[in-house]
C-alpha cells in the first residue's frame, strides 16, 4: 500500500518478517501515527491477534504463518504454539487456513514467506477481477475495513477501488465508522485517503438512507468466513447493509480470497462469532457512554444470508453464491488452497 510519510510515497505491508521479527503495522495506533509493533514471541503474536494490533481476516492469516515460523525457529514447543495460537479470534477462517498450511509445511519460514505472498498476490487478482464490476462515477458503500491493512497489501473490498482509481475512473466510497472499533472512520479512511479516493465518513445508520436516496450504487464488503451454501460472516453491521441494500436494489459484493472459504460448514448457522468485551462499546475516548451501571452486549460479527450476495469475488473470478461449487471445483485443483485440516 502507498503511504504518505512526511512526503514521500512509501509502501508499506502490513505485515512483514525481518531481524527474527514479526513486524506489524500496529492498527491501533492509526490514523495518528505509524507505529510498527514487533513481536518476538508467540505470546507477543497472541497477544496481536487478541487485541487487534493487526486484524482482517487474511492478515491474521498471515501473522500466524509468520508467528508459527519464528516460534519453531526459537525453539517453542509448536503444540501449545499452534493451540495459544488458534485461541486468539475464532471467526476469522484465515487462521485457521493458516494453521493448516504452516502444520502441513513443517512450520518452515519459507512456507511462511510462501503464505504472505501467495495472499498479497491473490488479493492483487481480486482487485483486477472487481474492478470490472465498477463503473466510472460509482458510489460505493464499504463497512468495516477490508484494505491493504486487513490483508498484507492491495485489501479485499478495497482492492477493485484501488485498480478503479488506477484506471481513471471517477469513484466516491461511503465509509461506514464501524463501531466499536472505528475500522472504517480509521483505517479505511486512511488508506482511502492515501490513495487519494474521494470518500465520506457516514455513521453506521446512515447507509440505509443513502441508498434509499439512491446515492450508493453499490456495495463492496469483506468478509471473515464464507459457507458452503453462501453465507458470509463479516464485521457487526454487515447483514442490516445487505439486507437494506436487497431492498433498494443495490447489488450487494463480497470480496475475499479462497482461504477465507470454509466448505467444511454448510451454513452461516454454525459460523462461531466472537464476542468481545464490553467496554469496547461502553468506553469512548476513556469516558463511560451510558450510566456506569449499565451492561453492553458486543458481537463483533453477523452472519448475512447468501440471498443477499450479488456475487463473490475472489482471485479464481466473480462467482455467485449458486455457482460456489464450481468455485469450490477449482479450489480444489489449487494445491495452495488445497491445504490438509
Ligand atoms: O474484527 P476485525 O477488524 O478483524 O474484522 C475484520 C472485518 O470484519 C473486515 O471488515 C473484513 O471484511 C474481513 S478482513 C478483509
Amino acid at each position: 500500500m502507498k503511504v504518505n510519510i512526511d512526503g514521500e510515497i512509501r509502501h508499506l505491508f502490513a505485515v512483514w518478517y525481518e531481524d527474527d521479527k514479526v513486524k506489524l503495522i500496529d492498527q491501533r495506533k492509526l490514523p495518528e501515527k505509524i507505529e510498527v509493533f514487533e513481536a518476538s514471541t508467540s505470546d507477543d503474536i497472541a497477544y496481536a491477534i487478541k487485541d487487534m494490533v493487526v486484524r482482517g481476516a487474511p492478515a491474521i492469516g498471515v501473522t500466524a504463518a509468520f508467528g508459527l515460523a519464528m516460534a519453531k525457529k526459537k525453539g517453542e514447543d509448536m503444540n501449545l504454539v499452534v493451540e495459544k495460537i488458534g485461541k486468539t479470534r475464532p471467526t476469522a477462517f484465515d487462521l485457521f487456513k493458516a494453521i493448516a498450511y504452516m502444520k502441513a509445511n513443517n512450520f518452515d519460514m519459507s512456507a511462511a514467506s510462501r503464505y504472505s505472498n501467495e495472499i498479497s498476490g491473490r488479493s492483487k487478482k481480486i482487485g483486477e477481477y472487481g474492478n470490472s464490476l465498477i463503473g466510472n462515477n460509482s458510489r460505493i458503500l464499504t463497512h468495516c475495513n477490508a484494505g491493504a491493512l486487513a490483508v498484507v497489501d492491495w485489501g479485499t473490498a478495497l482492492a477493485p477501488m484501488r485498480f478503479a482509481k488506477a484506471d481513471g475512473k471517477n469513484i466516491f466510497v461511503f465509509v461506514d465508522e464501524t463501531r466499536p472499533r472505528l475500522q472504517g472512520a480509521k483505517l479505511t479512511a486512511w488508506e482511502l485517503g492515501q490513495e487519494g479516493i474521494e470518500h465520506a465518513i457516514i455513521a453506521d445508520n446512515a447507509a440505509g438512507h443513502f441508498m434509499r436516496k439512491k446515492e450508493i450504487d453499490l456495495c463492496i464488503v469483506g468478509a471473515d468466513r464464507i459457507t458452503a451454501n453462501g453465507d458470509f460472516a463479516n464485521k457487526i453491521g454487515t447483514y442490516e447493509k445487505a439486507v437494506v441494500a436487497k431492498e433498494n436494489g443495490i447489488p450487494f459484493y463480497v470480496a475475499a480470497p479462497g482461504s477465507t472459504f470454509d466448505f467444511s460448514i454448510s451454513s452461516g448457522d454454525d459460523i462461531p462469532i466472537e464476542e468481545r468485551a464490553e467496554d469496547e462499546v461502553l468506553i469512548v475516548n476513556g469516558k463511560h457512554l451510558g450510566p456506569e451501571t449499565s451492561h453492553a452486549r458486543n458481537p463483533a460479527f453477523d452472519v448475512t444470508p447468501s440471498r443477499y450476495v450479488a456475487a463473490f469475488i475472489t482471485e479464481y473470478g466473480i462467482f455467485k453464491p449458486d455457482e460456489l461449487s464450481r468455485l469450490r471445483s477449482i479450489m480444489e485443483k489449487d494445491l495452495f488452497m488445497k491445504t490438509p485440516k
